[in-house]
């Protein structure tokens, strides 16, 4: 992976940014130890694993209940690997999108999993009870902390339980059974993204001030005097499919205190075709960061022959997803935006681990330069809390 800036001279600033991030420490936040735990992690996963490939083994389908951290960067990645098994179900309230979801999943043998740190948001706590009335016992999973009610009620059912740490907090958990869970039951590698994100914690961790990361945070505190808005933009679907999640993390974690920058999600080409107009010649409240793939030299030869390659349509998608990529930058940096490219080596699972650990240490440092809290969301209990007194009125 490797970072690039376009239209910035941010660079020769930098330096005022060390000596606050000097007193930068990745113990102040208890739950990077717990997810470096290697060992520890592993032993959960090999428990998680067996019960999710028992469940896969005699279900057709996995339905799982939960929202925003703790469901968005699992469902990003299964979309973006088209897994079509798992349904993700109590993310609203409207009565027809749950309709929607529940004719599809007629006729089939069901997983049930029910996945919340608190075990008591409302939108999941509805769902799930509905649903446990049509799934069997023993095809339900319970993922929350161990100190949640319904953790307690679900173990003296006898129901699988799989424990949240208590330090890991829903947008940072995917590295426990919060990820470990849908992805085995998919039957995708989940330890292939752990060792990326391993990696890229340890390479930062070896050089802080040489780091992406370091370089990420302190271009978007400097462009956050002049800018609202960062949008955030993928031509990659398995990129794009994680964009709603890399949104959550900055918003969530950063927009407090008055503070912060809005992300906005771009999925190229599509939204060229749309406000990609306002992006390049509507008002400049916005920069842009766009997340690449490095390269394929072989589709980018320039002998490149339309007819010849008219039966290989991959690689002819390939080739003008690249050739999109780089006009539009190109166009938008012409047009003065200000640019960021993170551009992945490639788009595995290591690759994509690593992207996971990239986003969550920018945010811890973009977060000690503005000084505010990265692990708390006081705006959205406030919203959870009127929930629970109106409810009770
Ligand atoms: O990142 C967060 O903390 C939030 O997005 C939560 O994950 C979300 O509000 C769901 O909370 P819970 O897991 O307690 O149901």
């Amino acid at each position: 992976m490797k970072i690039s800036f376009l239209n910035q001279s941010f660079i020769d600033h930098i330096d005022k940014y060390k000596e606050i991030i000097s007193q930068f420490s990745l113990s102040d936040y208890p739950f990077l130890p717990t997810l470096k735990d290697e060992q520890f992690i592993r032993e959960i996963y090999s428990k998680v694993l067996k019960t999710a490939t028992e469940l896969a083994n005699r279900t057709d389908a996995l339905v799982i209940v939960g929202i925003g951290g703790s469901i968005l960067l699992s469902r990003g990645i299964l979309q973006g690997q088209n897994r079509d098994n798992v349904y993700f179900l109590g993310q609203g309230l409207d009565f027809d999108a749950f309709n929607k979801t529940l004719k599809m999943l007629k006729g089939k043998k069901l997983s049930l999993a029910f996945i919340s740190k608190s075990g008591t948001t409302i939108e999941c706590k509805l769902m799930f009870e509905y649903l446990k009335n049509f799934v069997e016992k023993e095809n339900i999973v319970v993922i929350s902390s161990k100190n949640s009610q319904i953790y307690k009620d679900a173990e003296k059912e006898d129901i699988s339980c799989f424990e949240i740490p208590e330090s890991v907090g829903g947008r940072f958990s995917f590295f426990t059974p919060v990820g470990m869970f849908p992805l085995a039951y998919a039957k995708l590698d989940f330890l292939k993204f752990y060792n990326g994100f391993l990696q890229e914690i340890k390479s930062f961790e070896n050089d802080i001030f040489n780091s992406n990361e370091f370089s990420y945070a302190c271009a978007r505190k400097e462009l956050s005097s002049n800018f609202q808005v960062e949008s955030v933009i993928s031509f990659d679907y398995k990129i794009q499919s994680l964009l709603p999640c890399i949104c959550q993390l900055l918003a969530e974690s950063l927009g407090k205190e008055n503070k912060g920058i809005y992300p906005s999600p771009c999925y190229f080409s599509e939204d060229l075709h749309s406000i990609g107009q306002f992006m390049q010649e509507g008002k400049k409240c916005f920069f842009e960061t766009f997340i690449t793939c490095a390269k394929d030299e072989k589709n980018n030869s320039k002998n490149f022959n339309f007819n010849d390659e008219i039966n290989n349509i991959k690689s002819i998608y390939k080739k003008y997803n690249s050739v999109a990529c780089n006009s539009s930058i190109k166009a938008h940096a012409d047009g003065g935006n200000k640019i960021i490219n993170i551009e992945l080596d490639s788009l595995s699972e290591e690759e994509c681990g690593r992207l996971i650990a990239f986003f969550i240490l920018s945010v811890l440092l973009y977060a000690k330069l503005d000084g505010v809290n990265p692990l708390n969301q006081g705006g959205v209990e406030n919203y959870k809390s009127n929930m629970k007194k109106f409810l009770n009125e």
